[in-house]
């Protein structure tokens, strides 16, 4: 086994080193990015005059056909090799000798491995957005479909006050619409090309870096070449997007575990996607959502690991950068596959309507009856204590509102009037929410459209 290093040494490396310090198992994933920046890199040592044109052309043939090859033959992209770059360049001078001994001419893999993973990560963003936008358009469908139903909302997870259950599944629609932002961001902040950064000082070779960087699709080109072959900070905005986004679908999988879950039964799961006990045959499990709440835990891990790796180098490459990869693939597939089994999920909701909306009447209506008295010019903290001394009544009494009559109300607050208990019931409690992001039934339908209209601008 040659390796591209082999000169400086008299002795071969030794083979459980050699295996230890290999990536190949892992960066063979970035194959595809790698042969594209070694055919834009020919190009640009041609256009500096440092290979002749006739070989670069030589150079690209051959890479496209090994590309080409690679992609519909994946077991191809296999041997000895130390690392994804050793491959590529090994094939090279397999099938062209000292031309292909030429590409790597003033590159160093320290650029090369971060310009493929940026690469990489601009290709592969997309579909983890294109996922996201899967889930809200679910999402999105489930709050249409639920129209002018209720459920209580929660705070502490004791019920707090009714709302629309299209306003429930809009709240997690907006955590997921901000991590459609912050993948664009990470995306955004992976657009750099690092090649011209040599391995730590720079290229000595005439390179027009920003001709390379439009070959390559990149909007600019690295500030510095020792933070280039540092920097993995786009690494850890993509974990970080990747983290927050397992946790908003961790959120949405505890509010159905538990909302579907025999305390409430606000909505049913599809039959379809869960599983059942091998001992107890009553039990329908939600095993899906489990997993996305248990897998964000490595999402998180992933983001912490790269930190912590990153904390204590010097500047410039460190073969400690090596473990950002694993991370980066398995953030990649974990998100892909919550995405794609919420998404499910999601769509195999049926709502209970009835068992919501009975569970968002009762002394969730207590503030309304303070905001009553507040229209009647009561001060609010003095509304305050009526109204939670009329709970305490109703709950030892074990009574309802809707079992008191006017002169009850009235011996709680003269200010109660003979329309009190057209104003104490759920669907007048959402009714009286004034502002745009309240659970207002107006409010949620101009927020549902608006939704909507995102996702036709964003999947359209
Ligand atoms: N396999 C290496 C990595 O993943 C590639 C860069 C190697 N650079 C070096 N100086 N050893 O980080």
């Amino acid at each position: 086994m040659t390796t591209l290093w082999s000169g400086r040494f008299d002795a071969a490396p030794d083979p459980a080193a050699f295996e230890f310090g290999k990536s190949f198992r892992f960066d063979r994933r970035l194959f595809e990015e790698d042969v594209t920046g070694s055919i834009a890199w020919a190009r640009a040592l041609a256009r500096a005059g440092v290979l002749p044109h006739a070989e670069a052309d030589q150079i690209e043939k051959v890479l496209k056909e090994v590309r080409e090859r690679g992609l519909s033959d994946p077991p191809f992209v296999n041997g000895d090799d130390e690392d994804v770059h050793s491959f590529v360049e090994r094939l090279l001078v397999e099938r062209l000798g000292d031309i292909g001994r030429r590409l790597h001419t003033g590159r160093s893999r320290n650029e090369q491995v971060s310009l493929d993973l940026r690469l990489y990560l601009m290709r592969h963003v997309p579909h983890l957005q294109r996922g996201v936008a899967a889930v809200v358009s679910s999402l999105a469908a489930q709050a249409a479909s639920a129209g002018d139903a209720l459920m209580p909302a929660f705070t502490h997870f004791r019920a707090a006050q009714p709302v629309l259950v299209a306003h429930f599944f809009l709240a997690h629609v907006a955590g997921l619409r901000r991590d459609y932002e912050r993948l664009a961001g990470a995306r955004a902040e992976a657009d750099a090309l690092t090649l011209g950064s040599g391995a730590i000082a720079g290229t000595s070779y005439d390179i027009d870096v920003h001709a390379l960087a439009g070959d390559l699709g990149f909007s600019r080109v690295v500030a510095n070449s020792i933070d280039a072959s540092s920097d993995r900070d786009f690494a850890a905005t993509f974990h970080y997007a990747c983290a927050l986004t397992m946790i908003h679908l961790s959120r949405l999988a505890e509010d159905l575990i538990i909302l579907c879950g025999e305390g409430h039964r606000f909505f049913e799961l599809s039959d379809a996607l869960s599983t059942g006990s091998s001992m107890m045959p009553q039990k329908k499990n939600p095993d899906p959502l489990e997993l996305v709440r248990g897998k964000t835990g490595r999402s998180i891990g992933h983001l912490m690991a790269l930190l912590t790796a990153m904390k204590g180098l010097p500047s410039g490459y460190n073969k400690d950068l090596q473990e950002d990869k694993e991370a980066i693939f398995d953030a990649e597939d974990t998100l892909a596959a919550c995405l794609a089994a919420v998404r499910a999920i999601v769509d195999g909701l049926t709502l209970n309507r009835e068992e919501a909306a009975a569970a968002a009447t009762g002394l969730l209506l207590a503030t309304d009856v303070a905001d009553y008295l507040v229209r009647r010019g009561l001060p609010f903290r003095r509304a305050h204590e009526v109204s939670g001394a009329l709970v305490r009544k109703l709950l030892a009494e074990g009574r309802d509102y809707e079992s008191l009559s006017l002169p009850e109300w009235r011996a709680a607050s003269e200010l109660f009037g003979d329309d009190i208990a057209r104003h104490i019931t759920p669907a007048a409690s959402v009714a009286a929410k004034r502002t745009p992001q309240s659970t207002a039934p107006p409010a949620v339908a101009a927020a549902l459209s608006e939704v909507q209209a995102w996702l036709s601008r964003v999947t359209g």
